[in-house]
């Protein structure tokens, strides 16, 4: 029996778990996906322990994404330049660090829209803005970022050569696809985005799940916008993650049914 799980602080309240036993239990792969709750200060001996107690894999979450990488051996090309990792791989005791983020939001907004030659808004500049912009960019997104403190939307703007408005010109933002990447509408009924700019866009994203239609999503769905909810994204990095840990095609579909049910029931 393979043993996987997440490291991460908090992570009690993790879908991934639910997810990836679904997906093993689909597969028919005896292998069990648990929760391993890591304070900071500890990250580092529980990579030594992982190694030492032959553990498949892990999924990375926070606040561990970038301080784990000087802990692995090697490290994927695209999770150095993003400068975060989420799923690490141990595999002939080596541990391989990739990021699955960036193609979960690629994949979530492709489910409705083509991204290429589009203008893509991001806005936030924190360490989910990253993948991101980097999927939006790679994707060929024509990116601008709006970042409450300037400094941030700047030094992000000029990492995956893109654009920075200042956070006052948000009003006047305009393009085809708008991604809400800060935790502002988390279990709280708020929106960083004034709802009058809503319906200049064809597609809302918010990466915040809990609740699934958060107050921005609710408003753009009201302007006649398609949205995309930050479940999405959770599905398709995890999907993408199964398929790293095992190298089998994920069930997707089934891993989307149990997050969602897992959500609804909590
Ligand atoms: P994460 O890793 O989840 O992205 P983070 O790195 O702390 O978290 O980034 C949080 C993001 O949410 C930042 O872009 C932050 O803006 P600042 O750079 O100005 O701090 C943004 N954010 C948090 N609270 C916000 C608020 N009330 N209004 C606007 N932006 C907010």
């Amino acid at each position: 029996m393979d043993v996987y799980g997440i490291i991460g602080w908090p992570v009690e309240h993790s879908l991934s778990p639910v997810m990836h036993n679904t997906a093993f239990k689909a597969r028919k792969i005896p292998a069990v996906y648990g929760l391993f709750p890591v304070a900071p200060e500890d990250l580092k001996e529980a990579l030594t322990g992982l190694r030492a107690l032959n553990i498949k894999g892990v999924s990375v979450t926070i606040p561990h994404k970038e301080n784990v990488i000087p802990f692995l051996d090697t490290l994927d090309r695209v999770a150095e330049e993003i400068g975060a990792v989420n799923t690490i791989v141990h595999r002939e005791k080596r541990l391989f660090g990739y990021n699955t983020d960036w193609i979960g939001v690629k994949r979530a907004l492709e489910e409705v829209v083509s991204l290429a030659d589009k203008r893509a808004v991001v806005v936030g500049a924190g360490g989910a803005a990253r993948a991101v912009v980097y999927a939006l960019k790679r994707e060929g997104a024509r990116v601008t970022i709006y970042n409450r403190t300037w400094e941030k939307a700047r030094s992000l703007a000029e990492k995956f050569a893109v654009e920075a408005r200042p956070w006052e010109e948000l009003p006047d933002a305009r393009g085809e696809i708008l991604v809400q990447t800060t935790s502002v509408g988390l279990k709280e009924d708020v929106s960083p985005v004034p709802r009058e700019i809503l319906s200049r866009f064809q597609v809302v994203m918010d990466i915040v799940y809990t609740p699934l239609e958060t107050r921005l999503l609710r408003e753009a769905r009201e302007a006649g916008c398609k949205t995309v909810h930050g479940l999405k994204m959770l599905v398709h990095q995890g999907a993408e993650q199964f398929r790293l840990f095992t190298g089998q095609e994920p069930p997707v579909s089934l891993m989307e049914e149990a997050a969602l049910a897992a959500l609804k029931g909590d």
